[in-house]
């Protein structure tokens, strides 16, 4: 082989389309039961948004984005996540004037330059959610619900949040320098990444994956102990109505996320079983991201979730989509006549709504009835010189093996009938 895929994208292969086809529906099911509108921004915007809006010093922007020089001399970049781009579609589309909370999700490809790895990819499609505009905790239920409706729909069980409180600017700064004060008294016994992070990002060195740092972490100061009232207010209420509501939740002190845009809530969802990548979705509260990118004060809530890792999901918890309906027409012809009224017959099947298909080219009727056997259709559709001549078309039911001879102006309307009858 010439080319090959570039190292962490994923082709997406035709046996995969039924667990496409389910999320995509469980998802489109899912948000307008919530009353969330679909929007996309392009995939690629100006590099100065993400630098701006995701923050200069996370991983993402240091070290993962596909960032290019256009022909114009511009620096362009493809989008490492959503929230940016969906916070820049809002502003410029004004969508601030429509009536609070503006509840919007999107579905398509995020690129970051990462370790691949079963789960991580440098291309993965995202399902993003972003409430704005209120600052309730019922929002951050609400926005937490969509993820969790979507998953115990889809069928998945060993749910769980993880969950956490940032704090907001009133009482994070004075959490983060004793947070590096209590890390510069372990400055010799941290990896070389939180040696650089205790001056650039110190929350960072709370989710470090070196077993070392994770030790130390284990005893650091708890940020959700240290929060304003504002704060502690919220993230009470929050865990009141998931108390109420039953949902199982877990307060993480080290959840702090890689994203610099988080105030208040943050949370995942944890799914046993998926592996080292047991996160299907991670979000958080943003209340002074538009701000920052020149709007008004707006709050605002919201996740991502990978599909490639709902699927993996899905296959490890043997979690099984429906099979996309077979095809319910084959036209088998013979002759010339014959094939000039195959096609029109698949046409008009089609403009009626039935899923109809024909073989190409002259081939003997028995290869063709194989064909439609492999194929598992209801119904084959036969026309031969004999059926020319008679002016009707030979419908078998393969089901049954009956046969019967229906005129061509009929036949459309019969199967028509068949199938909603057989609900096809
Ligand atoms: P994130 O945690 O970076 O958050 O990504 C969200 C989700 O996208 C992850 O939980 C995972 O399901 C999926 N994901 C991320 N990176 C990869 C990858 N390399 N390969 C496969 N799947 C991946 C954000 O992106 C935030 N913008 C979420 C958000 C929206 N926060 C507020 N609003």
């Amino acid at each position: 082989m010439k080319y090959q895929s570039i190292k962490g994208t994923r082709d997406v292969l035709p046996e995969e389309q039924k667990y496409w086809r389910y999320i995509e529906e469980k998802i489109g099911s899912v948000t307008s039961r919530f009353g969330y509108q679909r929007v996309e921004p392009p995939i690629f915007e100006e590099t100065a948004l993400f630098l701006r809006g995701v923050g200069e010093t996370t991983d993402i922007v240091e070290k993962e984005m596909y960032t290019f020089i256009d022909k114009g001399k511009n620096s362009l970049t493809l989008r490492p996540e959503y929230t940016a781009g969906i916070m820049r579609l809002y502003l410029e589309n004004g969508l601030h004037s429509l009536s609070k909370p503006v509840k919007l999700y999107s579905i398509g490809p995020v690129f970051r330059y990462e370790r691949p790895q079963a789960g991580r990819y440098r291309q993965h499609t995202q399902f993003n959610v972003e409430a704005l505009g209120e600052q309730e905790p019922s929002v951050d239920l609400e926005v937490m619900s969509v993820a969790w409706l979507l998953y115990a729909e889809l069928g998945f069980s060993g749910l769980s949040f993880q969950l956490n409180s940032t704090g907001c600017p009133n009482c994070r700064p004075a959490y983060v320098e004793e947070l590096k004060n209590f890390y510069r008294r372990h400055s010799e016994a941290i990896c070389d990444d939180c040696k650089r992070r205790l001056e650039r990002n110190p929350l960072r060195l709370l989710d470090c994956k070196v077993k070392s740092c994770q030790q130390i972490s284990a005893d650091a100061p708890v940020i959700h102990e240290r929060l304003c009232e504002e704060c502690a207010d919220h993230f009470a209420t929050l865990r009141l109505y998931l108390d109420t509501l039953g949902r199982p939740y877990r307060i993480n002190h080290r959840l702090v996320r890689g994203l610099d845009y988080y105030t208040k809530t943050v949370f995942e969802v944890w799914v046993q079983g998926i592996g080292s990548q047991n996160a299907m979705c991670g979000g958080g509260r943003y209340d002074g991201l538009i701000e920052q990118l020149g709007g008004q004060a707006t709050p605002g809530i919201g996740f991502g979730s990978g599909i490639e890792r709902m699927i993996l999901g899905m296959r490890e918890q043997n979690i099984e989509p429906p099979k996309l309906p077979d095809p319910f027409i084959f036209v088998a012809h013979m002759g010339k006549a014959a094939d000039l009224r195959a096609v029109e017959l698949v046409t008009w099947f089609r403009e009626a709504g039935l899923s109809a298909l024909m073989a190409f080219g002259q081939r003997s009727f028995k290869s063709q009835m194989r064909e439609a056997n492999r194929l598992a259709v209801t119904y084959a559709v036969i026309v031969g010189e004999d059926e020319i001549t008679a002016n009707h078309a030979t419908v078998k039911n393969l089901a049954n093996g009956e046969q019967q001879a229906i005129p061509f102006d009929q036949v459309v309307a019969v199967l028509k009938q068949a199938c909603e009858r057989q609900r096809c």
